[in-house]
């Protein structure tokens, strides 16, 4: 299959950084296409954690490649202490790493405006990472953006630089009553941490299109999950740029005809950070059971998750929109405790029964969940390794949310390490 997108179905934290990791062995590259070191991707090998922001999980197995494409937002400081830590944990990163000088550079008054623009009053929160992500697409949009190529042109990098903090500045002074920033210790200080960028830069477009010729395996790997793409998410509360299947063309320049395969990665139940509706949520013993037993804390902000039963029309309106070809389920173990299960399957609205998401979002937050009961397998899956070690109990449900999701479960993760994975 030369080329893969994986994508997330739900509100990001799926597991995907494991399952990259595990797809990565046998593909050649492995390429982010959108958002930014908002993402946090697990990945367990031998025991040994490690939590990746920006960099593809791909670059835990030993020779692969690794591309930074034009739609994804660079934060040079934490590209270079991502790449601190993989050295220290005895990870080759020579050569392997590739930044696009098409992607953007977040400068650090984007983090500043962030911060500042959630704690605006009279705006709702969004709950956003706080990585400066929103303002640095909103930049790219208003053509004020710093792409990295620019760092490569003194005169255009200043020029740019100048016309960005201006508004910015203007931004400050008058909508925050702050301080304005002083444009050449900007200058300098963006110079001086990208600097160390500039050896990762190359035409990210060219190498996966030569790669792509010479029959070589891409995968495509996305970051936070279907609901939070800013088209086709519970906008506003989304983040930035595309996760769904699509934005892999976009933010690495794939033609949509080289893509052939799609998987999708969903957890066994529901899980979201941030604001936004959520109709499976739970706020009682059970959601609390959830977030313990599947330790729901982001692995980027250390906030604490949102949990709720499994949303099939969530699993659905994910499989259409991204044209999903197989799913991988995730932490079926975290259930291993429950006596019955839930799964929503279609959402009541005012007494009508709809079975596809509410294009709108003012809906979405009115609906409430129907749910159909399932049994609980209430026993171990944890660490297996084959669906006939499964439970009966525990096939039923996989079955159950295969057909309502209307695509197959081929990859079933029961545990966090690369072995405690189930292969159908
Ligand atoms: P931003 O991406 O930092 O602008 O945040 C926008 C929304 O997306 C917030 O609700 C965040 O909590 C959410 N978000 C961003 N990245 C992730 C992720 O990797 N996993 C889960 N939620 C995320």
């Amino acid at each position: 299959m030369p080329v893969t997108v994986l994508v997330g179905m739900q509100w990001g934290d799926e597991g995907k950084g494991k399952i990259v990791d595990l797809i990565s062995e046998d593909q050649d590259i492995i390429a982010r296409y959108q958002g930014g070191a908002n993402a946090g991707h697990t990945v367990v090998i031998d025991g040994k954690q490690y939590i990746l922001h920006l960099i593809p999980s791909g670059i835990l197995r030993e020779g692969k490649k690794c591309i930074i494409g034009p739609g994804v937002v660079v934060d040079p400081a934490a590209f270079l202490a991502e790449i601190e830590e993989l050295k220290n944990a005895g990870i080759d990163v020579n050569g392997r790493i590739t930044i696009s000088p098409k992607a953007h550079c977040i400068l650090p008054v984007n983090k500043i405006l962030d911060k500042a623009n959630e704690d605006r009053k009279s705006q709702k929160k969004i709950g956003t990472t706080g990585k400066g992500i929103g303002p640095t697409y909103s930049d790219k949009a208003l053509r004020l953006g710093i792409p990295f190529a620019f760092f490569l042109d003194n005169t255009k990098l200043e020029a740019a630089l100048a016309a960005s903090l201006e508004r910015k500045n203007s931004i400050i002074e008058n909508f925050y009553s702050g301080e304005p920033l002083d444009i050449k210790s900007v200058i300098r200080d963006a110079k001086e941490v990208a600097k160390d960028v500039i050896p990762f830069i190359e035409d990210t477009s060219q190498i996966l299109a030569d790669a792509i010729s010479d029959g070589k395996r891409v995968l495509c790997e996305g970051a936070q999950g279907t609901m939070l793409d800013i088209d086709h998410g519970t906008y506003p509360y989304v983040t930035s740029s595309n996760t769904v299947s699509g934005g892999a063309c976009t933010g690495l320049g794939i033609p949509p005809k080289k893509i052939d395969h799609v998987i999708g990665v969903i957890k066994a139940y529901t899980t979201r950070v941030g604001e936004g509706p959520f109709p499976t949520e739970l706020e009682d013993e059970t959601g609390n059971l959830l977030q313990g037993e599947g330790a729901e804390f982001g692995a980027t902000t250390g906030r604490a998750r949102r949990c709720g039963w499994f949303d099939a029309v969530v699993a659905k309106y994910a499989v259409r929109v991204n044209g999903i070809d197989e799913i991988v389920l995730t932490k079926l173990d975290v259930l291993d405790s429950f006596k019955t299960l839930k799964v929503c399957v279609a959402y009541d609205l005012d007494g009508k029964r709809i079975e596809s998401i509410p294009d709108n979002i003012s809906v979405l937050e009115r609906v409430k969940p129907i749910y159909e009961e399932l049994d609980g397998w209430d026993s171990k899956t944890k660490g297996a390794t084959s669906f006939e070690e499964l439970p009966q109990k525990a096939r039923d449900y996989i079955a159950f949310l295969e057909k309502i999701s209307g695509a197959p479960i081929k990859i079933i993760s029961t545990g966090p390490g690369r072995e405690a994975t189930v292969i159908r």
